[in-house]
């Protein structure tokens, strides 16, 4: 029986330094080893042996036995080894590659015109006010002194959302609504999102102004002139001059456009600027009193002054940039410019 012993031991070392997978191993092991293993097997068949023979005959098996079970936890430490391996040739790191940097983020260049602007209009003490983006014809025209036939509140110039509702087209409805709102004296401004029936390189549908408005007993156009001048040298530095000229708005009487320097060329005429010299920054004027009067304001008593900048054109002028569109295509490459 010894001899039959050694057989089925070096049959199963064999056995297992064959296997190649955790799980065959695990059968390897309970074929020799296990409750109903050929090794139990040979303990059973003990009681054939005489009883001098029977202890040293349980005692090989035994040894046989721990042996077999060592080779098997080895054979299990090398599949192991053998599975880490494939595995990383599979997941392979190349721990040599430079790490991946996370840029950081910044503020987009309207934005940064935006809250420069606040401070500088809070600094000469105006207050910051909001209105609705969707509003009324009364709010958006009619308050404004705009005749019923005006071009501007034609289908194609203005996105009506209902008869009577429609995307304002400028921030001036603002003006109107802080004027029903709050006693004057006031002096605010107005920052937000207008909207137009309109996409070139200089026009979009959506855009961005900041209305102006001050009412007071005295005010006069000179101190339309002076903020003016102030915001433009704060905003665009010492070096760029502005200037109003004549033109016409419903709600303002006299009414005036305001223009600055070309950022380009300084006056020389550019392409820039259409070879004029100027850029065109927005309106103004002194509150028609007609609007006064539709809001139960005494035109006799007091005066004001109104304007409305684009904050698109600020920035593009301050940044030197050629096409509207750009501002909201959003590519990360020419936003990363303004960091
Ligand atoms: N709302 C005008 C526009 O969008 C700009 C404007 C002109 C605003 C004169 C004013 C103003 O406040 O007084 O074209």
């Amino acid at each position: 029986m010894k001899e039959e012993l050694k057989k089925v031991v070096a049959a199963a070392q064999k056995e297992i330094r064959e296997v190649q997978t955790l799980h065959d191993l695990m059968q390897v092991k309970s074929k020799y080893t296990g409750k109903k293993s050929i090794l139990n097997n040979f303990m059973q068949k003990i009681s054939t042996l005489s009883q001098e023979d029977r202890p040293a005959f349980g005692q090989t098996v035994n040894t046989m036995k721990q042996q077999l079970l060592s080779l098997i936890e080895e054979q299990e430490k090398i599949i192991k080894e053998l599975n880490y391996k494939k595995t990383l040739e599979v997941e392979s790191l190349d721990l040599t590659l430079p790490g991946r940097k996370r840029g950081k983020g910044s503020l987009h260049p309207i934005t940064k015109v935006w809250r420069e602007l606040e401070d500088i209009f809070i600094l000469m003490g105006f207050e910051v006010t909001e209105g609705p983006d969707i509003e009324d014809e009364f709010h958006n025209f009619g308050a404004l002194n705009t005749p019923e036939d005006h071009p501007a509140r034609e289908l194609s110039d203005t996105f009506y959302l209902d008869d009577n509702i429609l995307l304002r087209t400028q921030t001036s409805t603002v003006q109107i609504r802080t004027m029903e709102k709050h006693q004057v004296p006031l002096k605010i401004i107005s920052p937000g999102s207008c909207y137009r029936n309109e996409n070139d390189a200089s026009h979009s549908p959506m855009f961005h102004q900041v209305e102006a408005l001050v009412v007071d007993v005295g005010v006069s156009f000179t101190d339309l002139r002076d903020t003016l001048t102030i915001f433009v040298k704060e905003m665009f530095g010492d070096k760029i001059e502005s200037r109003i000229r004549p033109h016409f708005f419903p709600f303002t009487e006299p009414s005036a456009e305001i223009d600055i320097i070309c950022v380009k060329c300084y006056g020389k005429g550019c392409n820039l600027c259409g070879g004029s010299g100027w850029l065109e920054m927005g309106g103004a004027g002194m509150v028609d009193p007609a609007v006064f009067e539709k809001l139960g304001i005494d035109p006799e008593k007091f005066t004001g002054y109104a304007f409305g900048l684009g904050i698109d054109r600020i920035a593009m002028l301050k940044y030197k940039i050629p096409d509207m569109r750009l501002l909201f295509e959003n590519d990360i490459r020419f936003l990363k410019q303004f960091k």
